[in-house]
């Protein structure tokens, strides 16, 4: 917080008003919780109605390419296909897919399968087969604003035990939904997370978090599910990032593939699980932006 602008000067949000009308006593409840030791949000995380906005219509592209992906996956399609279909239906809808080209990432979606953890590159010589689980990462810009969402997939008959872990990983994002409130903290929707997970005997991934989004693909905060109850940053309204813990059947330790140097892997080799979802932290709860 600058705390440097004039009573009568035009507010940080761009909304045209006196800062004294609009965002001071916003500031000054910030200033509170940070003179309390917490962490707390800069005004270039918070976004303005005009961004979120424009967030809103590249979410509805993510989205839809994620409904076209779940009526075309199957069994004896390779991964390279979905990435085809993730460009082809994104670029059509006026969208450039996000991880194109990101920081070196060579394909347009991630897909990750069984003990794939996440950043899984689409390739031509990988080919879903029955009983496979995979994690399809969506992530969109258009007209400069980013979306990010991503989805589990069962391929024909999935065993019972895989099922639970993908269906538990879903409850764990909709729980730590539950915890999204103006004034609360990250670490209440992180111990959210974690604890359903745990309670159903599997572990989430430490070193791999979500992230604010929005105006960049990757902003502040980092976001972990690890996390404890009153800890992490203050949520306030404006706020967006994600809630994409990884969930692991078995340990939560993981590697990085060394050929790639991008896909991530569970080390004891059993299946990992991860939804994604972006979430705006509105004046009395949550928004979702995208799932
Ligand atoms: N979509 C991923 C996320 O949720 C980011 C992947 S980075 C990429 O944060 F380059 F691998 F696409
Ligand atoms: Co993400």
């Amino acid at each position: 917080m600058s705390g440097k602008i004039g009573r009568n000067d035009p507010c940080w949000c761009g909304c045209g008003k006196k800062y004294k009308v609009c965002h001071e006593a916003f500031d000054e409840k910030i200033a509170r919780f940070q003179s309390e030791g917490h962490i707390v949000p800069s005004h270039a995380i918070i976004k303005k109605p005009e961004e979120i906005a424009g967030i809103r219509e590249s979410a509805k592209i993510n989205i839809a390419v994620l409904d076209y992906v779940s009526e075309h996956i199957h069994a004896g399609m390779s991964t390279e296909e979905i990435d085809r279909m993730v460009y082809e239906r994104t670029t059509a809808m006026g969208g450039i897919p996000a991880p194109l080209n990101y920081e070196g990432f060579p394909k347009s979606v991630c897909t990750s399968i069984n003990d794939q953890v996440c950043h899984g590159i689409p390739s031509e010589k990988e080919i879903l087969k029955d009983g496979d689980i995979i994690n399809v990462d969506v992530s969109t810009i258009l007209n400069g604003y980013f979306s990010d969402s991503s989805r589990m997939f069962l391929i024909g008959d999935v065993s019972e035990e895989k099922k639970r872990l993908v269906q538990v990983t879903k409850e764990c994002v909709e729980l730590g939904l539950t915890e999204v409130k103006p004034w609360g903290f990250l670490g209440d929707m992180g111990q959210a997370v974690h604890d359903h997970a745990f309670a159903n005997g599997y572990t989430v991934v430490r070193e791999i978090g979500g992230h604010g989004v929005g105006l960049e693909f990757h902003e502040e905060p980092w976001v972990s599910y690890n996390s404890k109850r009153g800890t992490e940053m203050l949520m306030v309204p404006g706020m967006m990032f994600t809630i994409e813990p990884m969930v692991n059947m078995g340990k939560p330790d993981i590697y990085i593939d060394e050929e790639n140097d991008w896909t991530v892997y569970t080390e004891d080799g059993l299946p990992s699980a991860q939804w994604e979802i972006q979430v705006l932290v509105t004046e009395d709860g949550a928004e979702v932006i995208a799932y």
